[in-house]
């Protein structure tokens, strides 16, 4: 370290901050022309198949098929459920309840086969959906399609919306060949029968529907469009121009803060195989409360005879608040207020003039958790490193706390061996 960071650290007394910026949304976006073992078989592999879900035959089986290795396949085919979510976690809306925000939005478009197993009686469906647990509920084959169970089923707060492609009729039900959506409940809250349109979802002669699911979080509207294609490798039909579902729907309202997406399927008394083909997603999501949380730690100059005080302040707090629940909240500051000295909070706007909008010239050093800056606090012309912990380094106000609590408890000997 330079001449000018010995000069620093030699006083330094620790400052911590949390900065936030606006909501911010990232995009995220898979295209599978086809799906190879490789997706089912890798260790972290970003879908996560559940029960007998895998891929055989270039394509997602999501519930099991003819290649489970069971001594009575045929039969063990039927009462089974299974999934395909991606591994991933996604923030669908921000904020809390009673702010009017925007939640996220999405696009998928994706091309299935149906086929019935025993004859040509079908059972029991596939359903794009979204949950809040990558597991699948106990007891969820037949009727529950992988979605729900008796336990979940119709519980205002299960986090569960789904598009169903329904092939048995239960009383409830329109019929047996319909496209259905589903918020909490199997109990479609909008269905459409596709036998109008000449579209048979289970079918013994190969059929191969399109079904695209777009959701804009400004409009809140989800619409759910449908297309077959003459065969496997006929190219995409383009989007009917009229969706055959279109429902007003507050994600907010409906599924959890953080959700997972993918998809779920069942067999019951009869069976089919539910095969995912093609998959297009794109899915614009907010960052994350803990992820998009940069911190910022300040290191600021102060003489040591004033006492060897810690001081952890943290800045943005406004932005921040608005961001964790109060419970969190009041965790963080009071785990703050228990740390050896009075937190001292730093607006962003002063921590950035200290740096001179965190110039490169002012770099120190950047170490694993992020880049140190030297800066010049205006009210008292204290010399002071500022350290921004890039939001990869810290995970959350857990590792932020810890990182602090540590870094309290060190000062005496970067002193020490500054000094030396
Ligand atoms: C399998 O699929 C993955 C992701 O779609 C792709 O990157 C990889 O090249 C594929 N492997 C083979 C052997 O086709
Ligand atoms: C939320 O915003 C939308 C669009 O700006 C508006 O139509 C709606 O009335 C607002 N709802 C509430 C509860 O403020
Ligand atoms: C979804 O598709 C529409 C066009 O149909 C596009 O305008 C929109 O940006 C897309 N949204 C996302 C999240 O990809
Ligand atoms: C996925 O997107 C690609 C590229 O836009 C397109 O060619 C393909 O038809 C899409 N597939 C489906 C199933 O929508
Ligand atoms: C469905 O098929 C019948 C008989 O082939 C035809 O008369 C009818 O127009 C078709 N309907 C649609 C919506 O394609
Ligand atoms: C949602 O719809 C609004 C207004 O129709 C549009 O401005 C915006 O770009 C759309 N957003 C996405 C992600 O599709
Ligand atoms: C698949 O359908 C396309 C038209 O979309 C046609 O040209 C092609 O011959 C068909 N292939 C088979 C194997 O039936």
């Amino acid at each position: 370290m330079g001449v000018a960071a010995a000069t620093i650290l030699k006083t330094a007394v620790i400052f911590l901050c949390v900065f936030s910026g606006d909501a911010k949304f990232e995009t995220f976006t898979r295209s599978y022309h086809t799906f190879n073992k490789s997706l089912e078989s890798q260790a972290n592999s970003e879908l996560v198949f559940q029960n007998e879900a895998k891929v055989n035959q270039d394509a997602l089986q999501v519930t099991a098929d003819t290649d489970w290795p069971s001594a009575n396949a045929v039969y063990d085919l039927r009462n089974r459920a299974g999934r395909v979510m991606f591994r991933k976690r996604f923030y669908l809306w921000d904020g809390d309840a009673t702010t009017n925000s925007t939640v996220a939005s999405f696009n998928t478009s994706f091309l299935v086969n149906i086929f019935p197993i025993y004859g040509d009686t079908p059972g029991e469906g596939l359903a794009f959906l979204i949950a809040p647990t990558i597991d699948i509920p106990a007891n969820s084959a037949n009727q529950y399609l992988g979605i729900t169970n008796q336990e979940l089923e119709d519980q205002a707060n299960n986090g569960i919306v789904a598009v169903e492609l329904d092939t048995v009729k239960q009383p409830f039900d329109v019929d047996n060949n319909h496209i259905g959506l589903n918020i909490h409940s199997i109990r479609s809250v909008v269905s459409e029968s596709l036998t109008p349109l000449n579209i048979t979802l289970a079918s013994t002669t190969p059929a191969f529907h399109n079904i695209w699911i777009q959701y804009n979080g400004s409009e809140k509207i989800l619409r759910v469009y449908i297309a077959d294609q003459p065969n496997i490798t006929s190219p995409t039909p383009p989007m009917p121009e009229t969706p055959i579902i279109a429902y007003s729907l507050d994600l907010k309202q409906t599924v959890h803060r953080e959700s997972y997406i993918g998809f779920a399927a069942s067999t019951g008394a009869f069976a089919e195989l539910n095969c995912v083909i093609r998959w297009n997603i794109t899915v614009k999501h907010f960052a994350g409360p803990k992820s998009s949380l940069p911190t910022i730690l300040l290191a600021a100059g102060i003489p040591v005879v004033v006492g060897l005080l810690a001081l952890a302040g943290y800045l943005g707090y406004r932005v921040y608040k608005k961001r964790l629940a109060d419970r969190s909240k009041s965790n963080i500051l009071s785990r703050l207020r228990t740390l050896p000295g009075m937190p001292k909070e730093f607006q962003f706007r002063e921590l950035k003039k200290a740096t001179n909008n965190f110039d490169e010239k002012r770099k120190l050093g950047q170490g694993g958790f992020g880049v140190v800056y030297r800066g010049v606090l205006p009210e008292d012309s204290a010399e002071v490193a500022v350290k921004w912990f890039s939001r990869e380094s810290l995970k959350g106000e857990d590792d932020f706390l810890a990182e602090l609590t540590i870094i309290n408890r060190l000062r005496h000997k970067h002193l020490v061996r500054l000094l030396e």
